[in-house]
């Protein structure tokens, strides 16, 4: 399409694209994932992991969609017809994602204002969170804020309103998550807490390490989902893919390694060495970290720019699930960026109302035994995502052949890692994905736990 949008800059793409990779997976999953399976040794897999497998199919995808210059759902009926059901497969990873992520970021956001106004002591009472999340209204009003924020980003459209937000926003992630990191490892006793997360503990390494940290990637990378592909579709002819995707890299996993930085000390500290409290999951980063910031000085400060820090991880990744969801509509549908705009706000509100009901006055409703939100997150991540990712390496090695995304790469550069991205699509990522598909489902089911 000759009037499609663009990023003005490379640098502008990098951080539209490390926006949506850092997010609430890099800053309360990845530390907890990283206490669970033996600190330094989950982060040595973990990082291996990027360079080599999330390197390929994040090459993939933004060259698929720099190629056709179009978003997931027409990219693949472009590259062959047959094959189009990939495409559609992949929009509704987005579809399903951006309701209830937006409604976890609403949840952020009522506890930013919360540590600004001051009532850090409320924040860190027992039922500050269940009685919060459980309530009928005030979720959903703070879904609504954090929506309509994402909303305004998206409808000023690539260059003036996500290149522009991403420009603010993440270098000033960067700055915050530095600050709030320096001050936890400087903590009396936070020495501890850093052994604790840096050192390998080789006897806890297991295949559940490596399936752990698959997992963990592919969502921190923001791929299968059709982002990578839509970003792609904005990126210029002349611009770098392979050091663009080291940079996000870079970025994704620099901000996650900082997360960790900034809370296992801490809890560590706060709980004197309490390892269980560190694997809590969810309720480590809106239950634990309150009080572990009361028990420190300046819990107001501190909590409050903890809080900003994830708002805008939050709100950059929230912004390219909703970009990518426009841009699927628009493509499909040739509406105007105001109509698709509003549309999937709406469409969004109105799904993400069950997220929010569901830990309130719909608890009793389960879909397969989880909440909505469980359920939402179930089957995006741990169904079809695996199922996308499959499907992608399969159809780039063996229907339109891995030179085709080499040739898109190197209308503008070398590829330096070009025998590694061949022999992961075609042979060793197909075969890992499988494992996490069915890792993956049978854990919920609780055959096998991971
Ligand atoms: N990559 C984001 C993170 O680490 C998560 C995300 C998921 C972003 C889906 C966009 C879409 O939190």
């Amino acid at each position: 399409m000759e009037n499609r949008s663009n990023f003005s800059s490379r640098i502008g793409f990098v951080l539209a694209a490390a926006g949506s990779a850092v997010g609430l997976g890099n800053i309360w999953r990845f530390p907890y994932l990283a206490a669970k399976y033996g600190g330094g040794i989950f982060l040595l897999v973990y990082i291996l992991l990027v360079v080599s497998f999330g390197f390929a199919i994040m090459m993939a995808e933004i060259a698929i969609g720099r190629k056709t210059g179009l978003s997931a759902i027409g990219a693949y009926r472009k590259l062959n017809q047959k094959y189009a059901f990939i495409g559609i497969i992949t929009s509704l990873v987005p579809m399903i994602i951006l309701p209830y992520y937006s409604v976890i970021g609403g949840w952020v956001t009522k506890y930013f204002v919360t540590f600004l106004g001051g009532s850090h002591t409320a924040a860190a009472g027992d039922n500050f969170f269940t009685g919060f999340i459980s309530s009928p209204v005030e979720p959903i009003v703070w879904f609504a804020i954090f929506l309509a924020l994402t909303f305004v980003v998206v409808l000023l459209g690539v260059k003036r309103g996500i290149e522009k937000a991403n420009k603010f926003l993440m270098p000033a992630l960067v700055v915050l998550s530095v600050v709030v990191a320096v001050y936890a490892v400087t903590l009396p006793g936070a020495g501890e807490g850093v052994k604790y997360y840096l050192m390998p503990d080789f006897s806890k390494f297991s295949i559940k390490t490596v399936l752990g940290a698959l997992g963990q990637m592919f969502y921190s990378m923001s791929l299968a989902m059709g982002i990578m592909i839509t970003y792609g579709s904005y990126m210029k002819k002349e611009a770098d893919i392979e050091k663009s995707v080291k940079q996000i890299e870079w970025f994704d996993t620099g901000i996650a390694l900082l997360a960790g930085l900034m809370i296992v000390p801490a809890v560590f500290v706060f709980t004197g060495g309490n390892e269980a409290s560190l694997k809590a999951g969810p309720g480590l980063m809106f239950q634990t970290l309150p009080k572990v910031f009361e028990s420190m000085g300046a819990p107001t400060i501190i909590g409050s720019l903890f809080f900003l820090l994830v708002l805008f991880a939050a709100l950059t990744s929230s912004i390219s699930l909703m970009e990518t969801v426009v841009s699927i509509f628009q493509d499909k549908f040739k509406w105007k960026r105001t109509k698709a705009c509003i549309i999937v706000f709406l469409g969004a509100f109105v799904v993400g109302l069950t997220s929010s009901l569901g830990y309130g006055p719909w608890s009793e409703f389960t879909i397969l035994g989880f909440s909505f939100l469980d359920f939402y997150d179930f089957i995006s991540n741990s169904v079809i995502m695996p199922i996308v990712a499959l499907m992608t390496c399969l159809f780039v090695a063996y229907v339109i052949g891995t030179k085709t995304i080499i040739e898109e790469v190197k209308l503008s550069s070398q590829f330096k890692r070009e025998k590694i991205f061949t022999v992961m699509i075609k042979y060793i990522a197909p075969v890992c994905i499988l494992a996490i598909l069915i890792t993956s489902v049978l854990g919920a089911f609780n055959i096998f736990s991971i």
